[in-house]
Parts: C-alpha cells; structure tokens; sequence
C-alpha cells in the first residue's frame, strides 16, 4: 500500500500534517483538548515524571521533558530504557513512569516496565499499537494515533508522540496561556509547506551529503535534541557517519574532527541560542565545513538555506525534523540504499 511511493518512509513522512490534525481530533471533546482525568490525575501528583524509551522514542522524549517541564512545571527525568534497567537512579518518592513506544513491544522499555511495577510504582504507556505488551501492562495508555508505520526509520511516529506529549503537558496546567488547538494546527499547515519543498531538500542532500563519510547535526538547547534525531535518522539510512553534538561543546574536543568539506548542518529554532550557535557555525566554517542551516523566519539569515515558518517556540521539532527527515531520505536514494530496511535493523527490537 504504498501508493505512488516508491518508499513507505516518503510516504509516512507525507502523512505527518494529517497525523496532527487525527491527533487534535482524537484528543477532542466538545471542542476541548481532552485525555482522561485518572491519567491527568496521576500526572499531577506525581512529584517527578520519568520517561523511558530507546531510538527515536527516546528523543521524542527529550522534547517531551522540554514541553511537561516548561508548560506544566514537574520535573521531568528522561532515561535510555537499556540503561536504566541497570544504572537505576534515585526515585522520588511519587515518580509516574511513562513509556514511549512506537511499537509496544520494544523488550528494553519492557524489562523496565517490569522492574518499576515490581517496585509498585505507576506507569502510563505512549504508543502507536493499541493492544500492544507495553500498552496492556501499563497502568494507562495514550494512543499516537500515526496509523502504521512501515519504515524501519521512525518518522511521523516520532512527531505524533511529541505532538500527544504536548497535549499531556498542556493537559496537566489548565492555566497555561497556549492556545494548543491552534498551535498544532499551525504546524500541521507549516509541515504541509516543508513536505512540498521535496525538490530543495533533495537538492541540499546532493550537494552536502554525496560524496561524504562523516557528517555533525549541531544544535542548542530544544535543537540540540533534534540534532540527536537528526544524526539518527541520516545514519540509519544513508550510513553515513553522524554525530548529533551541542553547538557550544564541539570547541571542547570534537572539533578536532572538523576538516575541508565535512558537512555541519546547524538546527536553530530559539531566539535565545540564535547568536551563539550561529558562532559555532562560523567556527567550523572558518575550519573548512561545508555548512547548512536550518531555521526559523523570524530568526533566519540571508544565507541559511531552509527557512521554516514560525511555529510555537516549544514546538519547533515538530517542523524543524521535516527537512532533516527529507534530506536524510535523498541521502539514502542517492546511493541507492534499502531505504524501508536499512541492513542491520527490525522494526522491532524484542530482544535486549
Ligand atoms: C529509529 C527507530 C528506533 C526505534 C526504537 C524504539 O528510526 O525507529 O530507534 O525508535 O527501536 O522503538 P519503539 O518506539 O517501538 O519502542
């Protein structure tokens, strides 16, 4: 059922603008943005929210820590679920776990979920399957409603899990001055926009990504954990060599690394890190990279060479991924790769 896609992961990262809006509508009532009150409940008292998740989920969750944190004020710890299991922090005194989960069966996130339920602690499980190990076992459940996803790269789960993190979130503080309803609309037009820019992004993966081995996502703050998806989703598929790295850390070491025509694409978003990592892209370009930039309008240069319509600060990995998720495709296609199952990796990861 790929249509006229030659790759279900084009396809999927199609579907994204329609994937908000079933979202708004799913989490809709009397014209309301709604989920359960047990869940919010249980939000709410919790003293500390852990999220545990691997891959792709793992980084929704980081923005998913951003969004509850500055929209609802609890603190929010996120953990890569294969090292929780063993590197176990401190727990607050009422944690609620919650697990992201394109698939609900990945068995790290399980083996976590087990532990915590031994030590009677609640959880409320994120997925895209209904049904699913995750979901069943969990105390709750918040569906993404992405519809399937057949792609072994995560696209358009990844922006629903953030875009039902944000509904949590906002869900959590009723007093909150964010107009959500219409600020996730807004991103929905704004990802229709980057999706019909195909040509442009095609464009940027030929003449930055062709001939290279290595390449740096570089970001601050929010863009920083895009970059981390960013260097995810081009390695998984193109295998080329890619670092997701904090703007203002490469000068500590990594920048060693930098030569003529490495490829350093830079992720601004915020108007609070705009200067400085635009200072970071200076340096490396001065060291011979082959910079882009990704930004937003209202804090685009001249040069940058994809400009995306503004969008709520605290939403902006919604529509910043979009080009990355494109280019990482035509760096794929370009080298004629496998792109719906790059080598080495399932769709689920049931062992651990
Ligand atoms: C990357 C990717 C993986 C998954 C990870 C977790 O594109 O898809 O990194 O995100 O294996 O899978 P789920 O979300 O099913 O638990």
């Amino acid at each position: 059922e790929k249509g006229t896609y030659d790759h279900f992961m084009l396809k999927e990262i199609d579907e994204q603008p329609f994937v908000i809006r079933r979202i708004i509508q799913e989490y809709e009532k009397d014209g309301n943005l709604h989920i359960d009150p047990e869940i919010i409940a249980d939000v709410k008292e919790a003293d500390r929210l852990y999220i545990i998740a691997a891959g792709t989920s793992y980084h929704a969750g980081l923005i998913g820590k951003q969004l509850i944190e500055n929209i609802a004020g609890i603190p929010v710890e996120v953990h890569i679920s294969s090292e929780f299991i063993y590197n176990t922090p401190i727990i607050s005194k009422k944690p609620l776990f919650i697990f992201i989960s394109q698939s609900g069966e990945t068995a790290d996130s399980r083996a976590v979920l087990v532990k915590i339920k031994k030590l009677g602690y609640k959880s409320l499980t994120i997925t895209n399957v209904e049904g699913s190990t995750l979901s069943r076992e969990a105390n709750h459940t918040l569906l993404i409603h992405a519809g399937p996803e057949i792609a072994v790269a995560s696209t358009k789960a990844y922006t629903a899990q953030i875009a039902v993190l944000s509904i949590l979130a906002y869900m959590v503080n009723e007093d909150n001055e964010i107009d959500l309803h219409h600020e996730l609309s807004l991103v929905a037009t704004v990802i229709e926009t980057l999706c019909d820019r195909k040509e442009l992004m095609e464009e940027l993966a030929r003449k930055f990504l062709s001939e290279t081995r290595n390449c740096f996502y570089i970001g601050r703050h929010i863009d920083y954990y895009v970059a981390l998806e960013a260097a995810l989703k081009l390695k998984e598929i193109s295998y080329i060599q890619t670092e997701g790295f904090a703007a203002g850390e490469l000068k500590h070491g990594t920048i060693a690394l930098i030569e003529k025509g490495t490829p350093v694409i830079a992720v601004i978003s915020q108007e609070d890190i705009n200067l400085n990592t635009r200072s970071n892209v200076k340096e490396v370009r001065s060291r011979g990279a082959n910079t882009l930039v990704i930004a937003l309008d209202s804090i685009c240069a001249g040069t940058d060479q994809v400009v995306i319509d503004d969008v709520h600060p605290l939403l902006t990995p919604l529509v910043t991924i979009v080009p990355i998720q494109l280019i990482a495709y035509y760096a794929a296609l370009h080298r004629e790769l496998d792109i719906d199952k790059p080598r080495n990796l399932a769709k689920s990861v049931t062992v651990e």
